[in-house]
């Protein structure tokens, strides 16, 4: 008889491979406690069906053994791969593009001037996913500072994919990823490319100011700040509302005073912050507090 419920169903598709409600909760319970990730109760074919290969590299015959491995103390680069897969790494290049401008006339100009003084510039793209975002605030400033790289001027860009990190250090992009770039921008982020292929790759000035680095923000954070501008988009948004509390506690704390914090269209800092972040844009905050 055919099981009713869809996950059995979505396991029976592939015949072999069982997969229960209960191995669901499980992964659902383990992705949530280790990246804060919230999975949806209708994201149960999604995890299927990037879980499956993974299942079968390990020769598993359903998906209890499969977690009985990733579970297991001496298997935590089976937990990564499972956490890694289950990420969602959708980005492009000038995303939400009304940030940029606000990078380039408000927080930019003022900092830029400090950095010619003898200041920093410490910009920090969270969940940077494969680099478009870090890219694209590393051309912005360069279109307005050229010789930033003479400068103390750094931008860390970090996440819990270490798939994405991978292309992001490789600076190479197709040339479909890069239709979203603005045309006058595009000197900026790319090398020439000699019409040789269908592949472009990031100048080395913008490569030199960007750290990839692995960073769970969940766990603790190996540095200390502070930021001038945070970008945290489309990260918190797979989180629960403590989840997101949390950590828009920690971006406050790592803030400089007449910081920002740029966060997507779809999320929300709650009140809490009401009185630490003030709103100076669409979904743009700047830290309240001497400067
Ligand atoms: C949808 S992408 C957003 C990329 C970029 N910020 C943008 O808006 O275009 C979300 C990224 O957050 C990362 N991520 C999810 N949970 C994370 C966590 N706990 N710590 C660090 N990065 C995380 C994912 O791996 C993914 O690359």
């Amino acid at each position: 008889m055919l099981p009713q419920n869809s996950q059995l169903l979505a396991g029976l598709i592939d015949h072999d491979i069982e997969f229960h409600p209960e191995d669901f909760r499980k992964i659902c319970a383990v992705v949530q406690g280790i990246a804060g990730i919230n999975l949806s109760d209708s994201s149960n074919t999604l995890v299927f069906s990037r879980l499956l290969k993974h299942v079968r590299r390990l020769n598993c015959t359903n998906f209890a053994a499969y977690l009985d491995i990733v579970t297991s103390a001496d298997r935590r680069n089976e937990l990564d791969t499972m956490i890694t897969a289950l990420t969602t790494n959708t980005t492009r290049f000038f995303r939400e593009p009304y940030h940029f401008d606000i990078l380039r006339e408000n927080v930019l100009p003022d900092l830029i001037s400090r950095a010619k003084s003898g200041g920093r510039i410490r910009l920090w793209s969270a969940g940077c996913s494969s680099g478009e975002e870090p890219y694209t605030m590393a051309a912005v400033l360069l279109s307005l500072f050229p010789d930033a790289n003479a400068y103390d001027v750094k931008i860390l860009a970090t996440d819990i994919n270490p798939n994405v990190l991978a292309t992001a250090e490789s600076g190479i992009y197709k040339n479909s990823d890069i239709e979203s770039v603005p045309e006058k921008m595009k000197k900026f982020l790319f090398l020439d490319r000699h019409g040789k292929n269908d592949h472009v790759e990031i100048k080395p000035d913008l490569r030199k100011l960007i750290t990839f680095k692995y960073l769970n923000l969940i766990d603790p954070w190996p540095i200390s700040g502070p930021f001038n501008a945070i970008f945290c988009r489309n990260v918190a948004i797979y989180m629960d509302e403590a989840t997101q509390t949390r950590l828009w506690q920690r971006f406050d704390s790592i803030l400089d005073a007449g910081g920002y914090l740029f966060i997507g269209h779809s999320e929300r800092l709650g009140v809490e912050r009401a009185d630490t972040l003030r709103l100076c844009g669409k979904t743009c905050f700047v830290k309240i507090g001497d400067v």
